[in-house]
């Protein structure tokens, strides 16, 4: 087992903004003596002030002892220049993003610290591989990519340059749990782990409201109930700020020379241009401004239950509305599914969307009155749920099916019969995105999956979603969306196909 760097190691924090001040905060709290220097005059200070209200605002709510609080703001130190960090054993990098900036500075602290001194970068899109480029020891160089707000997100990526040493990326994984971060290993690779698999959360949603799927209010609000997300990818990018998502999907778009995976979105671009970037400006995709009122999800007004439910076969989706009819005290009856349906009513079927749109699917099997359901993270739960309805089928079948969903209790927004649905086109083509970069070598599945649950607190790891979904309906997912769309967006990762073949899940 590799050790951490023991408590007596000296860390150095260099740029005291955001990052900075919370990663000072974790390794002082950690017990680590820290040493913080900025180029702005004054900010280091401050930065340590500003930490030291936040640990007497902990000490305030009991959640600290007021001994221990004062002495983590004791080890933390000012630093007035580079030689400061003479004798500092891990020096933590979280200045401006800007490479030659980012190489001129580990080149002048080369100079000043030991040749034991770890050097670490916080860059969220730069390539380790290329700020170590321009140093002598490029083997004692990582990434240590922490997310914001440090002291509270459990997740640091450890990225390895084609030149880090793994010892010594060991030696960072094992410091950074010690101090109670969950820690995974990345190539350095565009995006690294997260700001990669997490594109299509935003891309695949852009499109779909490009399509007319559904407004961002509705798409929002299926994310949320039926997939389980805590916020639905248009109130996060609000969040975020729709200039810095955007600048994230171009970069990644870039440094994978323009792959159609991920292509940023002309509406996105639009906001951006129009200065609409989010909670921050008070208009985005939503409408922040005083008076401005939050629209409400499109759902589905009542319609009559119908007293010919048939629950059929016992998937996910089967049990789960069968339990809930049940629990609602609706009558139905059981039958075994002969062709993956999941319910019907009269003439109306109901099925799980296997990325064909409803009406390809009606045509192929030809049952005109083909209606489909979105996939959720947990179909007893959720609720709500999307549906489409096939082009051939009648109102009288569509009224009927909506009913029996909301017979289980359900809300329902009908969707245009988009291929995939939201959450199903979504998370087919997040497992999609994980499992290229497992197939590529640049993390397991185990820390793909921690990684999105706890860089982006995602309600499961793509792959074990992908497992719990069935990895064969996965891969008809993607391979339904690249026939439906004939681009290479959605051509299906070789690791998916492979392991379908094998009867294997993606975490075997
Ligand atoms: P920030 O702008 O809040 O802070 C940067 C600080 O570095 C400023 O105080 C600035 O005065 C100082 N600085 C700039 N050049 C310097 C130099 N040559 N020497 C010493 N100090 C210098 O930026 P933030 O958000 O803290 O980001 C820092 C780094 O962390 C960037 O590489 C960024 O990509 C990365 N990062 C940012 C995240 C975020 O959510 N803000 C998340 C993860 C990584």
């Amino acid at each position: 087992m590799t050790q951490a760097l023991s408590t007596h190691t000296v860390v150095a924090v260099i740029g005291a903004g955001a990052m900075g001040a919370g990663i000072a905060q974790v390794a002082a709290s950690a017990g680590h003596t820290v040493k913080l220097l900025d180029s702005r005059p004054d900010a280091a200070a401050q930065a340590i002030k500003g930490i030291q209200a936040q640990l007497e605002k902990m000490v305030a709510k009991g959640k600290m002892n007021p001994d221990a609080a004062s002495a983590v703001g004791a080890r933390l130190r000012v630093a007035s220049h580079l030689a400061d960090l003479a004798d500092a054993g891990l020096v933590i990098e979280a200045i401006v993003e800007n490479l030659p900036i980012k190489q001129a500075l580990f080149a002048e602290l080369e100079n000043i610290v030991s040749a034991c001194c770890l050097l670490a970068s916080n860059t969220s899109s730069i390539s380790i591989t290329a700020i170590g480029a321009t140093l002598k020891t490029p083997e004692r160089l990582a990434g240590l990519h922490f997310f914001n707000p440090a002291p509270l997100m459990a997740l640091v990526e450890v990225v390895s340059g084609l030149a880090t040493d793994p010892a010594v990326a060991a030696t960072l994984h094992a410091t950074v749990t010690a101090w109670g971060k969950t820690a995974v290993h990345a190539k350095s690779t565009p995006g690294f782990i997260v700001n990669r698999v997490a594109r299509p959360y935003y891309g695949e949603a852009l499109r779909l409201r490009g399509e007319g799927a559904g407004d961002c209010a509705t798409l929002d609000a299926v994310m949320r109930e039926a997939g389980g997300f805590r916020m639905g990818p248009f109130e996060l990018m609000d969040m975020i700020g729709l200039d810095v998502n955007y600048a994230v999907t171009c970069s990644v778009w870039n440094a994978f020379f323009n792959d159609p995976r991920f292509s940023p979105s002309l509406q996105q671009q639009e906001l951006v241009d129009a200065g609409f970037l989010g909670k921050k400006t008070g208009r985005g995709f939503y409408d922040y401004r005083e008076g401005a009122e939050k629209p409400a999800p499109s759902t589905e007004a009542a319609q009559t239950v119908p007293n010919d439910i048939v629950i059929c076969g016992d998937s996910a989706a089967a049990a789960a509305l069968a339990l809930r009819l049940s629990a609602a005290q609706v009558s139905f009856v059981r039958t075994p599914s002969v062709d993956t349906r999941v319910a019907q009513c009269g003439n109306a079927v109901l099925f799980v969307t296997d990325g064909r749109t409803a009406t390809a699917r009606a045509a192929h099997s030809g049952i005109a009155n083909t209606v489909l359901i979105d996939l959720a993270l947990n179909y007893q739960q959720a609720s709500r749920l999307a549906m489409s309805v096939a082009g051939q089928c009648d109102d009288a079948a569509a009224q009927a099916t909506t009913g029996l969903l909301q017979a289980t209790g359900l809300k329902v927004s009908r969707l245009a019969d988009v291929a995939g649905l939201a959450v199903m086109r979504t998370v087919a083509m997040l497992v999609n995105e994980a499992a290229d970069a497992v197939n590529q070598g640049v993390c397991s599945a185990a820390a793909a999956d921690a990684a999105m649950r706890l860089g982006v607190n995602y309600p499961m790891g793509p792959l074990a979603w992908a497992d719990q979904v069935g990895l064969s309906h996965i891969r008809d997912v993607l391979i339904h969306l690249a026939a439906s769309y004939a681009e290479d967006r959605y051509r299906l990762s070789p690791l998916i196909a492979r392991h379908v073949f094998l009867g294997k899940k993606l975490h075997d």
